[in-house]
């Protein structure tokens, strides 16, 4: 596996901008985003390039739903301040290296990928048989790499990309991370060590090459990472000749699986766009409490007297989300008794008012004048995005 210095802490994670958020998308992703903020080093990003391969007869729904999309992600808690959030179209390095990948990635690498037929049979009435569609999950590895990520937080049906991108990287780091005097030049690089050091680098990487001693490895990496006088492309060298290849330019990132929501939607489907039956994250309270009355509950329950059955409502995830135990006890017990009625049963829900909480979150900051200055393309390159420029430092295809 190859892996740079840091590469662990680092988490990167795109959201396509098509349109309002819903609270689908807070238990699904924006809440792990929230927890992972001050856990990791995390870039977040709007991936507004990869919402136009799905979109591009119509892009003026993405201009908007951009702005929309950072508003909500503020909404719910994302912190400018400790994840860097950025708009993916300002940082055209993404675009670059999605350029570069396309050279060596097999078109068979791309058509394999689950989403890609999944997708086209799913959005029948839109033309997807089109060149960006099929570079979509490219287009995603080269994100992920700019900034060696490590970590990409993804729900199940995007796994395959995040595989994808460890296949891409890897094949990349064989074509290009074998200089013609590699050996030599890690050789020289060892040295700038020092002495000591350099003959604890060498004890270790036997170690590992020859008796596959994984905590060796871990000690070398540790070493490599805590040396202050070799430059970049020394430490990329001598991170790839540890594990036996070239220099790794472009680190393998894993993926860090996210639940799947436990949110249903109004009508007790997945929650979705395309259902309609979202509760948008930041809604009027009144039309949100009037989808809340007018929701399905149990069939069972035609008349008052009618008992039902929690498991079988529509109501009852929403209660297990924001109830507490004494509201869900009432529940299950009324309800199974036929001792409240279904409008009783929602009542707590409506005045809790959890559900729109974020509704009036950003408000404060939406008066402050040039709020989105934050995605700045300034502001972008500011906050960390030389990563983007980094990796550029190491590829020297013609040199
Ligand atoms: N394809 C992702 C989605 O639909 C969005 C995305 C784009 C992404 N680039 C990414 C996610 C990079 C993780 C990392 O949800
Ligand atoms: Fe659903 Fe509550 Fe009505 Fe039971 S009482 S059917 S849980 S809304």
């Amino acid at each position: 596996m190859s892996s740079v210095p840091g590469q662990y802490q680092r988490v990167l994670s795109g959201m396509r901008s098509t349109g309002k958020l819903h609270l689908g998308h807070y238990h699904g992703v924006l809440q792990n985003w929230v927890r992972l903020q001050h856990e990791y080093e995390c870039f977040f990003f709007v991936a507004d390039w990869h919402a136009l391969t799905t979109h591009y007869e119509d892009p003026s729904i993405i201009g908007d739903s951009v702005w929309e999309m950072v508003i909500d992600w503020l909404a719910v808690g994302v912190n400018p301040g400790s994840a860097k959030l950025f708009i993916q179209s300002q940082v055209p390095e993404h675009a670059e290296l999605h350029l570069l990948l396309s050279m060596m990635t097999p078109i068979s690498w791309l058509e394999r990928v689950p989403t890609y037929k999944d997708q086209q049979e799913a959005l029948k009435e839109k033309d997807l048989a089109t060149y960006g569609f099929l570079g979509y999950p490219l287009l995603q590895s080269a994100d992920i790499l700019i900034y060696k990520a490590g970590q990409v937080p993804v729900g199940e049906d995007q796994v395959a990309h995040v595989e994808l991108t460890r296949e891409v990287a890897r094949r990349f780091n064989h074509l290009y991370g074998r200089e013609r005097d590699f050996e030599a030049k890690a050789e020289a690089a060892i040295k700038k060590m020092g002495k000591k050091n350099a003959k604890l680098y060498n004890e270790l990487r036997r170690k590992f090459q020859e008796k596959g001693d994984h905590a060796a490895l871990a000690t070398a990496q540790a070493l490599l990472e805590s040396q202050g006088n070799i430059t970049l492309g020394d430490r990329e060298r001598l991170f790839g000749f540890l594990e036996g290849g070239g220099k790794i330019i472009l680190p393998e990132p894993q993926a860090l699986l996210t639940q799947a929501s436990k949110m249903p939607g109004l009508d007790g489907q997945k929650m979705s766009k395309s259902y309609g039956n979202t509760i948008p994250l930041r809604e009027e309270p009144e039309v949100v409490e009037k989808s809340l009355r007018t929701m399905p509950t149990d069939p069972a329950r035609v008349r008052l007297t009618d008992p039902g059955d929690p498991g079988k409502c529509p109501v009852w995830p929403l209660h297990e989300v924001y109830s507490d135990d004494d509201t869900r006890k009432w529940v299950r017990e009324g309800c199974r008794s036929a001792s409240i009625g279904c409008l009783d049963c929602k009542q707590p829900m409506i005045d809790a008012r959890n559900w729109h909480r974020f509704a009036s979150g950003p408000k404060t900051l939406l008066k402050t004048p040039n709020w989105c200055a934050i995605l700045s393309p300034k502001a972008t390159r500011r906050r960390g995005m030389w990563r983007g420029i980094l990796w550029k430092k190491c590829v020297q295809l013609w040199a």
